[in-house]
């Protein structure tokens, strides 16, 4: 089944498609193992550009494949917030089945003509391309922080997010509507699903994703894929999960050279955030 296929069913049936960020083989394989132990029927992963720089394109697709075939499980790979057209073209002629063109800090014109061009450029080499783009600002770092200052003029708006996706034609969008990225730590961080209502109600054909997800509790997740979010974005967590493991592995074993052995715990807290998050994601489910 194509990547499109799998959002189609997720909105159908009201559950969410899990996105995590990687940047090693081993973050990579750990993600592949969570969802698949949560039963998910899919999983998207990506790179940001940061990761891309690290990791590699070519290197990002290559694992990728590998994995799906290895795993004998759908996996497929996001180029999360590429900001360029040039960006996004790498990624699509490397081999990505997916991109986020994220012109959020362009001025809403130029945002409009340059996700046309990355959407018109993606069709001409695969049909099975997604495309998804930004609408608002999402502020933030996939980090933790003290706070990351948010209001409802950074939020989406409907009218806005309707005209976009009537002249862009993308399929994805990801709004702004109270979600930020990364772990602010003196701050609680609210969604308003009221507002993502309204959103939803505006756009009734795009898919709808979640950015930003890290710190959220599970109940407004939840509440988030009932109102119309078909895919959710987790990277600070699993950042968080698999440092704390190698701090507390290496402050325990300092003497352990061996990556494979050193990794391992920190490999198997990414993999069980995952799983909870996908176990979460299909328990949304309102229509069985
Ligand atoms: O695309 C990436 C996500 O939006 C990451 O957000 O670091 O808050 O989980 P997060």
């Amino acid at each position: 089944m194509e990547l499109r296929e799998y959002f189609a069913q997720a909105k159908a049936e009201g559950w969410a498609i899990g996105h995590f960020n990687f940047a090693t083989a081993d973050v990579l394989r750990a993600i592949v193992e969570g969802a698949m132990r949560a039963g998910a029927p899919c999983v998207l992963v990506g790179t940001s550009p940061g990761e891309a720089e690290f990791l590699g394109m070519a290197e990002a697709v290559a694992l990728v494949q590998a994995a799906r075939r290895s795993a004998e499980f759908p996996v497929f790979l996001n180029a999360d917030h590429f900001a360029s057209f040039d960006a996004c073209k790498e990624a699509i002629d490397a081999g990505y089945d997916s991109v986020l063109f994220d012109g959020s800090r362009l001025a809403y014109e130029v945002n409009v003509i340059e996700t046309q061009r990355v959407w018109q450029y993606a069709q001409t080499k695969r049909g099975s391309f997604m495309v998804e783009a930004e609408v608002g600002y999402l502020k933030g770092r996939s980090e933790v922080q003290t706070e990351v200052v948010i209001g409802r003029d950074d939020f989406t708006k409907p009218e806005q997010a309707a005209d976009f996706i009537r002249r862009t034609g993308v399929e994805r969008f990801a709004p702004v509507f109270g979600n930020i990225h990364g772990i602010v730590t003196k701050q609680e961080e609210v969604l308003d699903i009221e507002h993502l209502a309204r959103v939803a109600a505006a756009i009734p054909d795009a898919y709808l994703v979640l950015h930003g997800a890290s710190g959220l509790p599970d109940e407004q997740v939840v509440s988030a894929i009932r109102t119309g979010i078909t895919n959710v974005h987790f990277n600070t967590e699993l950042r968080v999960a698999y440092q704390r493991e190698l701090k507390e592995e290496l402050a325990e074993h300092p003497g352990q050279t061996t990556p494979y052995r050193y990794l391992q715990s920190a490999d198997d807290a990414v993999r069980d955030v995952v799983e909870q998050k996908c176990r979460l994601f299909m328990a949304a489910r309102i229509h069985p």
